[in-house]
């Protein structure tokens, strides 16, 4: 048995192999577990795990200088937003680098996570097998699960043309000569719109609510690489980044698009270089809301009509654990209360990487995070007291949900730099109650160790 709590991770997408790479560091034995045959999840274009959402023309909207790690920097001939292969060899190359591949064992998804009387975790494995661990590290991704419109249309059930998520695209052939409606106003209605606007015959976007469109420069940098300092006050910083985009886009309005109904970052960005330009070549038609479908056409809100053949929902993904019971950890709306994102304020031996919507990209967060485990795992961070976690985790929810746009895509926003500012301060504090209490270990080393999975049979 060793001195640290054997930890098992589900899934080697960015945040899994961030995850794995520091538990490897920093000596704490662990498995990471994967369904498919390699890593990076969303980033392998046709992964075969079936739960990739990336098509043949994605690219970063996050910078690569925000997105990469910060011990192993994307090669300097990538551009500022690299396509998504050169994402899924960086990430590749980046488990070769810190020398942890052997540690994953893939094409072995887990089917369930269970905790026994003892509190400890027990895995049953896609192979058969079962295994018993101390802590339980989730990074399975919730962009793979698609979110049709919830209820679906009027109509829906007699439109003769095709429906589709977002999900499912992978290819600018779908829109082929079609007459499309893209559903939407996040980054995936954008891209969407955008390829099936060089293709199609024509294409619409229908939108709920307007969104301010970030471009991917402001004066001559990466939008999101400019100055953004967590002490200055966020009102201020907000006011700033509105006026830039407004001066920089014009109103969304004027291009047809709906006006947005709040402020700049009261909304998950919008990220688009080319949307507003194929507007202004006519090659996309702005629309409100979808009201209903008939069988070959889509009518709007506006009551005006078009003959469609094709309608893609570009509406969201569910945060989804398909390996829990409902009742021990879900997310009925997208909408799992965590502190600071990571740690389940009941359970002690789970964590959870990247469940958050950054303004900003997920990598260096998953990162941090993972750090932030091992200190607690290896006994050199402890937690508040149970009271104190759930104060934070209520009063973090509360100004979200008062800051943000009602919506379930809003259920777990962060601010990129000052999340880390403030983890940071935390990692400290925490630092200093673990010295307190002589650095006792918060989950005790019980299960077996790594690699001692079984048959079922053989512990049934
Ligand atoms: C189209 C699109 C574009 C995006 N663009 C950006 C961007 O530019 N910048 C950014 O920061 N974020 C972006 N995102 C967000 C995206 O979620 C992250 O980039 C990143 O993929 C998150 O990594 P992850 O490891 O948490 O999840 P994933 O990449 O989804 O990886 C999860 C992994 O877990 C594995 N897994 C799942 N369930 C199990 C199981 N039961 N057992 C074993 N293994 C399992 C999967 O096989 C997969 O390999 C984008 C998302 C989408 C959909
Ligand atoms: N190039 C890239 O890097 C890229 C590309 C695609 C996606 N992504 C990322 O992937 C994640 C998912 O993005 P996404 O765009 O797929 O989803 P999303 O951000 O959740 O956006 C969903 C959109 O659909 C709308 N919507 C949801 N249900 C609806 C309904 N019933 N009727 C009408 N509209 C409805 C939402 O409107 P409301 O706001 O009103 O709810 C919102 O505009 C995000 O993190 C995004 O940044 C990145």
């Amino acid at each position: 048995m060793s001195s640290l709590p054997k930890t098992a991770i589900i899934g080697a997408g960015s945040s899994g192999i961030a995850g794995a790479k520091v538990l490897h560091e920093r000596g704490i034995p662990f498995d990471c577990f994967e369904t498919s045959d390699q890593v990076g999840g969303n980033w392998v274009f046709g992964n075969r795990n079936g739960m990739s959402s990336s098509y043949r023309t994605l690219h970063i909207n996050t910078s690569r200088e925000r997105m990469e790690y910060s011990d192993f920097p994307m090669p300097k001939s990538y551009p500022d937003f690299p396509h998504h292969t050169q994402i899924a060899e960086y990430f590749n190359a980046y488990v070769d680098h810190f020398g942890f591949r052997d540690s994953i064992r893939f094409q072995t998804p887990v089917a369930d996570a269970a905790r026994t009387p003892e509190g400890t975790w027990r895995l049953e494995l896609g192979s058969g097998e079962t295994a018993e661990y101390d802590a339980l590290m989730v990074a399975n991704g919730h962009h793979w699960d698609p979110r049709w419109p919830e209820p679906a249309f009027p109509g829906h059930d007699v439109f003769a043309g095709e429906q589709m998520h977002a999900h499912h695209y992978t290819d600018p052939d779908a829109f082929r000569d079609k007459r499309v409606v893209v559903l939407g106003m996040g980054n995936s209605a954008m891209d969407l719109a955008v390829d099936s606007s060089y293709v199609a015959k024509e294409t619409w976007l229908a939108a709920r609510r307007g969104a301010y469109i970030v471009p991917k420069y402001l004066f001559g940098k990466p939008a999101d690489q400019l100055h953004n300092d967590p002490r200055v006050p966020y009102a201020i910083r907000q006011r700033i980044v509105q006026r830039l985009i407004l001066a920089y886009t014009g109103r969304p309005e004027q291009y047809g698009l709906p006006k947005p109904d709040h402020r700049f970052g009261e909304a998950h960005p919008t990220v688009s270089g080319r949307i507003l330009d194929r507007i202004a070549h006519g090659a996309i038609t702005p629309k409100p809301n979808i009201a209903e479908l008939t069988r070959d056409t889509v009518r709007f809100t506006d009551g005006s009509e078009v003959e469609a053949d094709l309608v893609v929902y570009c509406t969201g993904y569910k945060v989804s654990f398909p390996f829990f019971a409902e009742n021990l950890i879900s997310a009925p709306d997208n909408d799992l209360p965590l502190y600071r994102r990571v740690f389940h304020p009941e359970i002690d031996n789970v964590f959870f990487l990247s469940l958050l919507q950054p303004l900003g990209a997920t990598m260096p967060l998953a990162e941090r995070q993972s750090e932030w485990v091992a200190d607690y795992l290896r006994g050199e961070y402890h937690l508040p007291a149970p009271a104190g976690v759930r104060a934070d985790i209520e009063r973090e929810r509360e100004k979200m949900f008062k800051r943000y746009v009602k919506s379930k895509r809003h259920t777990m926003q962060i601010d990129f730099d000052d999340y880390l500012y403030d983890l940071e301060k935390e990692r400290r504090a925490g630092a200093d109650r673990a010295r307190a209490a002589g650095f006792r270990l918060p989950v005790a080393p019980r299960a077996a160790a790594p690699g001692s999975a079984q048959r079922s049979t053989a512990t049934a």
